[in-house]
């Protein structure tokens, strides 16, 4: 359950604000009920830290998904919520309470929660999620911490810029875009000074397999998409561009290259939106690193500052 203060304070925000920061400042309200707050008020023991580490993440992560879909509503549904249905698995609930309830777009967002919640360590929200937690941040803490990386353009808000990129396209050349079109967008896009969002990425130096999995998804549901076959020769299209500039180590789309027009496919149109989706997945990630870093006793990070 989600205490009522939660739906407060978000409803306390400017209903234009942008979704992810209604999620965030739900997620912080959130942590007035932090069980790890209480016990290490308590006195409890370094050794027992993880238990209630354990507690806060089992709660976020079930608590999540009313907060997201609250916000999605409140944004573009004119604040009607719909209750949850407790008999679904938890994608498939969070997906009934955003009010997408197709078997495919059920399957779509087991699919989605999954490919997002991890990504090692190393990627901003995580590494801010174990950062802020190594500071005995609480998990709704470190977690709110997290997803402000995460509402950045170069991590998780590419997933709205690659959809908004992609409908640019199509604003300027007309649905029946052709490939030297297409190469003429993506060199205007990168002559600009802009980078063509989901493509290129900080470690992988070949196709992201979350791109390859969405890619299939598409393959055997929604081959004739008009939007699904634009991406596709982008894949065509943007690598090779990518390579001549020389500049780039990975010219290959990352994951945030395809979630957008499968969303879009089953009518989650709202661009604006999605970094609340990755969030809401990559709660699993960093909730469970957060267990962990407490139950191995993890310090206090701290990296040494080197003059410039
Ligand atoms: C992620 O899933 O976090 C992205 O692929 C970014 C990264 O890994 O750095």
């Amino acid at each position: 359950m989600v205490a009522a203060h939660v739906y407060k304070t978000i409803d306390a925000l400017p209903v234009d604000a942008h979704p992810m920061t209604q999620f965030t400042t739900g997620v912080m309200a959130l942590q007035v009920e932090s069980e790890f707050q209480k016990a290490y008020d308590n006195g409890l023991p370094k050794s027992k830290f993880w238990e209630p580490t354990y507690e806060d993440c089992l709660n976020l992560i079930a608590r999540l998904p009313p907060v997201a879909s609250y916000v999605y509503r409140r944004i573009f549904k004119s604040g009607k919520s719909i209750e949850a249905d407790n008999s679904l698995d938890y994608a498939a609930n969070f997906s009934h309470m955003l009010g997408f309830d197709d078997p495919k777009m059920l399957e779509l967002m087991r699919l989605y929660v999954t490919i997002h919640t991890d990504h090692e360590g190393g990627n901003v929200s995580a590494h801010t999620g174990h950062l802020v937690g190594s500071a005995l941040s609480d998990p709704y803490l470190s977690f709110a911490a997290a997803l402000n990386g995460l509402a950045g353009p170069l991590h998780g808000l590419a997933n709205q810029e690659v959809l908004l990129w992609i409908k640019s396209v199509i604003e300027e050349t007309g649905s029946g875009v052709t490939t030297d079109q297409l190469k003429d967008y993506v060199w205007k896009t990168l002559k600009s000074g802009k980078v063509v969002p989901g493509f290129g990425h900080g470690v992988l130096r070949k196709t992201d397999p979350r791109y390859s999995c969405q890619r299939e998804f598409a393959l055997k549901h929604l081959p004739k998409d008009p939007l699904f076959q634009l991406v596709s020769k982008l894949y065509e299209v943007v690598p090779p561009i990518l390579t001549e500039l020389g500049k780039v180590k990975n010219p290959w789309p990352n994951v945030d290259a395809h979630s957008g027009v499968l969303l879009n496919h089953f009518g989650l149109s709202e661009a604006r939106y999605y970094t609340v989706l990755f969030g809401v997945s990559r709660s699993m990630g960093i909730g469970s690193q957060l267990i962990w870093d407490r139950a191995l006793g993890l310090p206090l990070e701290r990296p040494k500052s080197v003059t410039m």
